[in-house]
């Protein structure tokens, strides 16, 4: 019997996938009752209902040049890092045309020709721009009502005419611009933990760049269904931009947080393996984005990290932040092993930090 259900479940999925279509093919179709792959199992129940957080917002203005402002602002990345895992930066460098831009971009491609969206579908992770529908689709245990358009820009970006038309230029202008905030906030977080600036940058943290942007579809049965399910993410920091929408929550002392978007701030989170190095300093907290019946929400989410597993560099507590009060807690992993375990889980509502403790 259970054999006969999941043979059923995986060519369902199959067929799905097959359209290269995704969730937007699905709501273009005009459906009315969600899939079932795409229900998911009951939450968890929370201490707390939902409220909404205020995520601390740091200005980077003059942080380059003038110490003061360079202090208060890695005063309050110490706070929220320790606490919340999540912050905001705004005169962050990137003009708010190229956000606006960027958003556009992605809602081009997503609502541009099905045809030239169907010749970029595919689950090869060793390309460079990948469309599709949930990556862990035949390894979650339920799907995500969103889809994925993903281009990795750093070490190596892809030649231009690899990117569709649709959103060619801005990823281009985007990118430089994350990179170089990137590096900033990686100066910041150095010193935030008492090394010396070039600390993050030196051990490669800023080396490799996914540009992931999702398109999530309004959803018909919104409270069946997430448009991400709660997860932390498996790299050293992620810069996050998100339209008018709302729908990223983060969970807070056993709390769902709502994170209202600020109109050009742009949301920075810490991941598993910034969580790893800093031996629980710093923390990489789990969100999630539920599902709307209205959209279509756009979020586009910067990861940094090495993509293509190139790297055989260890990662472990970094020995500055270790002493015989606070000894490793942690295994030393390469990139490469940390996300191939996050990877064969899927999105299961489970830590992949866990596995690696000591
Ligand atoms: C992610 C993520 C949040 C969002 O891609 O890991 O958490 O708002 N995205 O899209
Ligand atoms: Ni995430």
């Amino acid at each position: 019997m259970a054999t006969t259900v999941a043979y059923d479940r995986v060519t369902v999925l199959k067929a799905f996938d097959d359209t290269k279509t995704g969730v937007k093919g699905l709501v273009d179709a005009g459906i009315t009752k969600i899939p079932p792959f795409f229900v998911h199992p009951p939450e968890k129940p929370t201490s707390k209902p939902p409220a909404t957080l205020h995520i601390p917002i740091i200005d980077l203005d003059g942080v380059a040049a003038d110490a003061g402002k360079r202090a208060e602002a890695i005063r309050m990345m110490v706070g929220a890092s320790e606490t919340l895992g999540f912050f905001q930066v705004v005169n962050h460098g990137i003009p708010l045309t190229v956000l606006d831009e960027m958003v556009e971009g992605v809602k081009r491609f997503f609502e541009g020709d099905v045809e030239v969206k169907k010749a970029y579908y595919t689950r090869d992770t060793s390309k460079k721009v990948i469309h599709n529908c949930n990556f862990d689709l035949f390894r979650a245990p339920a799907a995500n009502w969103r889809d994925s358009f993903l281009c990795l820009m750093a070490p190596e970006p892809p030649l231009p005419e690899e990117v569709p038309p649709a959103c060619r230029e801005i990823i281009f202008e985007f990118a430089d611009y994350v990179k170089k905030l990137g590096l900033l906030l990686f100066e910041l977080l150095s010193e935030a933990l008492g090394l010396n600036s070039d600390y993050l940058k030196d051990i490669e943290c800023a080396k490799g760049l996914n540009v992931v942007s999702h398109y999530y579809p309004p959803c018909p049965e919104p409270e069946l269904t997430f448009g991400n399910g709660r997860h932390s993410d498996p790299d050293f920091l992620t810069i996050l931009l998100q339209d008018q929408i709302g729908g990223l929550q983060i969970l807070h002392q056993d709390q769902w947080c709502d994170v209202p978007p600020t109109h050009g701030a742009l949301v920075i989170n810490l991941g598993d393996i910034l969580q790893l190095i800093t031996n629980d300093k710093f923390k990489s907290v789990e969100h999630r984005v539920i599902s709307k019946s209205v959209g279509p929400r756009i979020s586009v989410a910067c990861f940094f990290r090495t993509f293509l597993h190139t790297s055989s560099r260890l990662y472990g507590p970094i020995k500055e932040l270790t002493s015989s009060e606070k000894p490793p807690l942690y295994k030393e992993v390469t990139v490469k092993d940390y996300v191939s375990y996050f990877n064969s889980k899927g999105l299961d509502g489970e830590s992949a930090l866990d596995h690696f403790k000591i």
